[in-house]
């Protein structure tokens, strides 16, 4: 019996083992590109760790927070490429795809730039020429370096109307128009995409057909949407999942899952019980793990199924350790631990992969 278990545990840490040699990109259906949203500390080259697993597992990149409209131009007559710079030489000398995210957003975006003279708003010539200006100057200078741009980033609202933000306000409804056209100018080779979460809810998702539609009638380039699947265990269904690519494709566009994670705690009010509010601060259970593992696999078997649809897969960040989900609790909506090392939920899906080979 000792023998049997110990030959268990033996072929566990072999397939471990094999697992870990393992990278995601050599497994993608042909066409399908997978990749993840990196922070400062890995394309600096600080998180040394981060960095060879990103290289190992990924062909395709995207920045958390280095190309958002703020962290580039931070005053009207100041643009900041520092930090972006070195995400996109990040990419570039590892020859993966490099997408920028994002050029027009109502967040992460300066005050300044909705502002106009005596503190009134900035009138729609104003805020088109800022528009104009930001996206000329950062397009033009990734040009033939970054293979695709989210250029507009979550414009429609829950309801599938255009969301009052302050860019629709001061410009008008045609801003999205203006956008797509404007990075289109800067570089035309770029690819170009709508960016939005909630795509599985049938109004909303409505609404993001209504508006590429639009640009397809105004004769605008768009290559694809980007359906940013901030999901949890059991919302959206697989149904839903499925359902929603279906229709997505139906504008001829390409599918792309661009900021994919699998949130585990539920949203708190504010001074909520910790031990409600965090109930997984000291690991998270065998049960739950087996719940993310088989969402995990789940999810990439709509992928796969769908592999001529979906061109592309991005996780919105590495590991549990960088998940933007954590805001002081802590979750685990990610393939790698905090130690990056691969959950129960990578070794699924790399059997889902292989057995769509
Ligand atoms: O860089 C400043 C730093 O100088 C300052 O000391 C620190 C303390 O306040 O803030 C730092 O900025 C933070 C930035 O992340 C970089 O870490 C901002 O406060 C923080 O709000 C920002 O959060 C980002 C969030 O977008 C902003 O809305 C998250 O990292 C990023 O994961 C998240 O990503 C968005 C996508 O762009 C669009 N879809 C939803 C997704 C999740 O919200």
């Amino acid at each position: 019996m000792r023998l049997l278990a110990a030959a268990a545990g033996f072929i566990v840490l072999v397939q471990a083992a094999a697992q870990q040699d393992v990278a995601l990109k050599d497994l993608m259906p042909k066409g399908m590109v997978i990749g993840v949203a990196i922070n400062q500390r890995q394309f600096d080259g600080t998180d040394t760790a981060g960095v060879a697993l990103i290289t190992k597992q990924f062909n395709q990149i995207s920045p958390e927070n280095a190309l958002k409209f703020q962290p580039t131009q931070p005053a009207a007559d100041r643009y900041t490429f520092e930090a972006a710079d070195r995400y996109v030489q990040f990419g570039v000398e590892r020859h993966m795809q490099v997408v920028g995210h994002n050029l027009v957003w109502h967040s992460q975006t300066g005050a300044w730039v909705f502002e106009g003279a005596e503190g009134k708003p900035a009138d729609r010539d104003t805020l088109l020429a800022r528009m104009r200006d930001h996206i000329r100057t950062v397009v033009g200078r990734y040009k033939g370096k970054i293979h695709g741009w989210d250029v507009v980033n979550e414009a429609i609202d829950e309801d599938g109307s255009l969301r009052k933000s302050p860019w629709q306000v001061g410009i008008g409804d045609d801003y999205v128009a203006k956008a797509f056209e404007f990075a289109h100018d800067a570089d035309p080779d770029a690819e170009l995409y709508y960016n939005d979460f909630n795509l599985e809810k049938p109004a909303k998702r409505a609404g993001v057909i209504k508006l590429v539609k639009d640009l397809q009638a105004r004769k605008l380039r768009i290559d694809g949407i980007g359906n940013q699947a901030h999901w949890r265990l059991d919302t959206p269904t697989i149904e839903e999942i499925d359902g929603a690519l279906v229709e997505l494709h139906g504008t001829g566009l390409k599918v792309m899952y661009t900021e994919l994670d699998i949130n585990l705690l539920q949203n708190i009010a504010r001074g909520a019980d910790p031990a409600t509010a965090n109930p997984y601060a000291n690991g998270l259970p065998d049960d739950v793990q087996q719940q993310l593992t088989r969402r995990y696999a789940d999810v990439f078997g709509v992928f796969v199924k769908h592999r001529d649809a979906v061109t592309r897969v991005t996780f919105w960040g590495l590991s549990d350790a960088d998940s933007w989900l954590n805001r002081g609790r802590m979750n685990y909506p990610l393939l790698w631990d905090r130690q990056r090392q691969p959950k129960p939920a990578f070794n699924a899906v790399v059997d889902v992969l292989r057995s769509a080979k």
